[in-house]
């Protein structure tokens, strides 16, 4: 059984390009064996990630994701059993919100910034299909 969630937390530290870097080299070896896919999307504060995988695993990984000290804050967004995978193309895709067109952000909340505070589970899910559709995502080193 497939399962997608997403959450929202704040970076404890701001989102370093090392901090990043580490995080995102854990997930892609993790995921690719948990059968895990997704994607993570930062501003300079924040944290934005949908996960996609069996129930099991997607529910574990999250709770070890909620007790990681690099980050605080943590909100369920959304959680739904799903038929089929949206983000199957990325062990972990990555996209930085802060150089985005502020129009794309400007469609799916009430300002410019990324506040996935005030973002539905639905609305996050439309933003990362959007960042999907424009190419926004990228996965260096698979
Ligand atoms: C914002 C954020 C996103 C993360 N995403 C993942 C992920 O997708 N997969 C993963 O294995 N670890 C991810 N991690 C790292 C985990 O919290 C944890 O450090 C890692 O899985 C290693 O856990 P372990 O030391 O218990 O093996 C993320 C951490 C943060 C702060």
């Amino acid at each position: 059984m497939l399962v997608r969630l997403t959450y929202a937390s704040r970076a404890n530290d701001g989102v370093t390009p090392e901090a990043l870097t580490a995080i995102l080299k854990t997930s892609r070896s993790h995921n690719l064996d948990a059968g895990i896919t997704g994607v993570l999307v930062f501003s300079d504060v924040i944290f934005l990630q949908v996960l996609e995988g069996g129930r099991d695993a997607v529910s574990g990984l999250y709770n070890r994701i909620a007790q990681d000290r690099r980050h605080r804050d943590v909100v369920l967004l959304g959680y739904d059993e799903i038929g089929e995978r949206r983000f199957a193309g990325w062990a972990m895709g990555q996209a930085n919100l802060s150089r985005l067109n502020p129009g794309v952000l400007l469609k799916y909340s009430e300002r410019a910034v990324l506040d996935p505070y005030a973002l539905s589970g639905t609305a996050a899910i439309a933003l990362f299909e959007e960042l999907v559709a424009t190419a926004v995502i990228s996965c260096p080193g698979g």
